[in-house]
């Protein structure tokens, strides 16, 4: 347990047994003094300790917290103590006015602020208790144990009944791992799935308060399930939506009740993800809005309220910060140069190393079907497409923007040609790249599409955009977000940056 490890270290003096009050009372009259003070620390030069060196370092190479942390912990066992202390608040003071404390505190009052939505005041709250999720693959799952874990009852629905076996194996094993880590006892995980029901039967609707699908992205689906729901469930029922491109005023059309019906946008993996949308459809009620809005909040997570558009907020902007890198890709630069690039920013992974992840073949299935909506005017990038039609989807084929045999990821040749052909068959003469011009432009492209999303009312929230990036995105926290990093520039030069871009 943690208290053991604590004590194992010094850091605490014992571990409480019996009643709490009477113990402590007793351990202060009788113990020791032992002030932190007088303890000396030893220098660390374990192979572990530089471990966690790296670590940190790895998404903080340049940040100065950071190193001014560990340069402090690490002093430790040189300095005297008052000494020590004397520094480190010196350091503290210096950091205090340096960009991350700014971009920290620009995030902490977008999330204050996140929190209180001026027109949702008085709408009324629809009491939710009975919760049924429609579809139990990835998304379905996940969803289901957020609202487990709130404490709603949850009934998971699904056509098939094998992936309602395969669905309630996933519940049990996310709970075990969770019971393993101790996050939570194995008495609360009792009570919690108590309040799970899996079921292949329509009368599942009968007794929800609230519907959510998450069902295979396609429209004719998705209306079929809103009639067969509307069908059944009583006229209070709000019926969300998980879908991640459909419009939603679309799968409302077929509804009796369009008013009860919302976007919830959750991310993946559902329970585990912060970040929620909650999309408000053309005819949405205020009263739908403001429960789907509170019940997010109830599962813990944070939700970012944006009218229906293509994509909402976070994907649109994510579909366009890739578009960027890929016009860099036929412009001069590797996806391994690009990916490095904005790693060293601070996301986690880059778009190409992520794009391998989570499939190739989703996006070009998109791009095949939403051929005919393209605009003829804009360039098109037809890398992509020729990967995938080369069987490369990513991971999962062991070969996309790299190849993955033995699991490792490595620069593949034959994607260096494939790219170096692309650009000169558009009679592209390919240039160097810097990381800062690369992360520039990506920068540029995120706060241009942000201005859009708030030109087009989408969000009335610019910090709403940070948030969204941030929680579901990977943007690194100590950079603020793109429409701060946007606010933070000259203006005029932002301008002039953007009105280049444009033209490329
Ligand atoms: P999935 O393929 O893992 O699961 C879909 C499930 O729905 C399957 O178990 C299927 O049997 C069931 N299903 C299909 N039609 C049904 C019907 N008429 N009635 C009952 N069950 C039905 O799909 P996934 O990835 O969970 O996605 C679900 C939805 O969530 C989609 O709309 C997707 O766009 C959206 N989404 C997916 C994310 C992701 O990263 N996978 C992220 C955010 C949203």
């Amino acid at each position: 347990y943690k208290s053991q490890e604590a004590l194992k270290l010094g850091m605490i003096d014992t571990i409480a047994e019996g009643e709490l009050r009477q113990f402590a009372v007793k351990f202060a009259k009788t113990a020791q003094k032992n002030p932190l003070s007088s303890k000396t620390v030893e220098k660390d030069e374990s192979a572990e300790f530089d471990a966690i060196v790296k670590k940190a370092l790895r998404a903080g190479k340049h940040r100065p917290p950071v190193q001014e942390s560990i340069r402090l912990i690490k002093a430790t066992a040189d300095i005297e103590f008052y000494e020590s202390l004397a520094e480190e608040r010196r350091v503290f003071q210096q950091l205090r006015i340096g960009e991350e404390a700014f971009a920290r505190r620009h995030l902490f009052f977008a999330e204050t602020n996140a929190k209180k939505v001026i027109n949702l005041k008085e709408a009324p709250i629809k009491p939710v208790k009975n919760i049924v999720v429609v579809g139990a693959g990835t998304m379905g799952t996940g969803i289901a144990v957020s609202a487990l874990k709130a404490g709603f009852h949850v009934t998971v629905y699904d056509q098939s009944k094998s992936i309602l076996v395969q669905c309630k194996s996933r519940i049990d094993s996310i709970y075990e791992a969770d019971i393993t880590s101790g996050r939570i006892k194995t008495e609360q995980r009792d009570v919690q799935l108590a309040q799970l029901e899996l079921s292949d039967y329509k009368s599942a609707f009968e007794n929800a308060d609230l519907v959510i699908e998450a069902i295979f992205e396609n429209l004719a689906v998705k209306q079929d399930l809103i009639r067969k729901i509307e069908s059944i469930a009583s006229a209070n029922t709000i019926i969300a939506s998980n879908t991640s491109y459909i419009d939603l005023d679309e799968i409302a059309e077929v509804s009796l009740r369009p008013e009860n019906i919302v976007g919830i946008h959750f991310f993946n993996p559902a329970h585990i993800m912060r970040l929620v949308e909650v999309i408000h459809g053309n005819n949405t009620s205020q009263e739908v809005i403001a429960t789907a809005f509170a019940l997010v909040q109830k599962l813990g997570k944070l939700p970012i309220i944006c009218k229906n558009s293509f994509g909402f907020i976070g994907n649109r902007i994510y579909a366009d910060y890739r578009y960027q890198c890929e016009l860099m890709l036929e412009e001069g630069a590797l996806p391994h140069q690009i990916d490095e690039a904005i790693e060293r920013y601070g996301f986690n992974m880059g778009p190409f190393a992520v794009g391998d992840l989570s499939g190739l073949d989703i996006a070009w299935n998109m791009r095949k079907a939403n051929a005919h909506k393209r605009n003829p005017e804009a360039r098109y990038v037809s890398i992509p497409d020729q990967i995938c039609e080369l069987g490369r989807f990513g991971v999962k084929t062991q070969a996309g923007y790299y190849s993955y045999a033995d699991g490792k990821k490595q620069i593949d040749p034959v994607i260096t040609e494939l790219i170096m052909y692309a650009s000169e068959q558009k009679k592209i003469v390919r240039k160097e790249f810097s990381s800062e011009q690369i992360v520039e432009r990506v920068l540029l492209t995120m706060a241009n599409e942000a201005a859009l999303l708030l030109a087009e009312g989408v969000t009335a929230r610019m910090n709403d955009i940070d948030l969204v990036m941030i929680n579901g995105f990977g943007f690194p926290k100590w950079e603020g977000g793109p429409a701060y990093w946007a606010s933070r520039q000259n203006l005029d030069e932002l301008y002039e940056k953007q009105k280049a871009l444009a033209e490329v």
